[in-house]
């Protein structure tokens, strides 16, 4: 079985998506074991409460910076024997310090194409107004390991998702989630546990079923 915590910071709706796929048997040998939040009022935490996954909370300003915080979260990971670590909707950045000890061990779901739309301050709604503004006719969602390049890891799967004539950011940014987000981030997930991502040279190749 691999071990999985997912972080959150919000709604957590993306989390809703991989426990549900949980609950079909949809994340091979993978369980949720652990949510961590750096919001004590995330409705993620909620969502973990409902489903009997424990929690912690991890509150940036409980500690003298950057490299306690993200220590503190090395242990929690240590003590729990986390394998993978799911960022969903996670909005605190992890420095080199962090992502190094868990190389191609941490995924990400970013709200659209990468790499349109990605990088230092898009994130939210940011990345919907961005993509508007532009006048793509397409966006989506992607899922990456990360590194310490703000969504700039090699990239595990990818989804296009329409844009239509007078959409609004919040409108889009729902298509985004329901279209793509909520399926693809349980399916990389999926595909980690069963060991069927590999990393060569900077690209992810899925490899067949075992
Ligand atoms: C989503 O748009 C996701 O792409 C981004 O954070 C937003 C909120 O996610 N990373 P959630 O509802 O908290 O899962």
């Amino acid at each position: 079985m691999k071990r999985i915590a997912v972080f959150v910071s919000g709604g957590g709706t993306n989390l809703g998506a991989i426990i549900k796929a949980q609950s079909e048997n949809k994340l091979g040998c993978g369980r949720v074991a652990l949510v961590v939040s750096n919001k004590a009022d995330a409705y993620a935490l909620v969502r973990a409460e409902q489903a009997g996954i424990k929690s912690e909370v991890v509150l940036k300003k409980s500690f003298n910076g950057q490299l306690e915080f993200e220590n503190r979260l090395l242990e929690i990971l240590a003590r729990e024997k986390i394998d993978l670590v799911v960022l969903a909707g996670f909005m605190s950045i992890l420095s080199s310090h962090f992502t190094k000890q868990l190389e191609n061990r941490i995924i990400n779901i970013h709200p659209s194409l990468i790499p349109a739309f990605c990088g230092e301050g898009f994130y939210g709604l940011n990345v919907h107004k961005a993509a508007l503004e532009k006048g793509v006719k397409v966006s989506g969602a992607t899922v990456h390991f990360v590194t310490e390049e703000c969504d700039g890891g090699p990239i595990i799967l990818q989804a296009a998702v329409e844009v239509l004539e007078g959409d609004t950011p919040e409108e889009l940014q729902q298509r985004i989630m329901q279209q793509a987000e909520w399926k693809l981030l349980p399916r990389a997930v999926q595909l980690f546990c069963d060991d069927r991502l590999e990393v060569v040279n900077g690209s992810v190749h899925i490899k067949n079923e075992v």
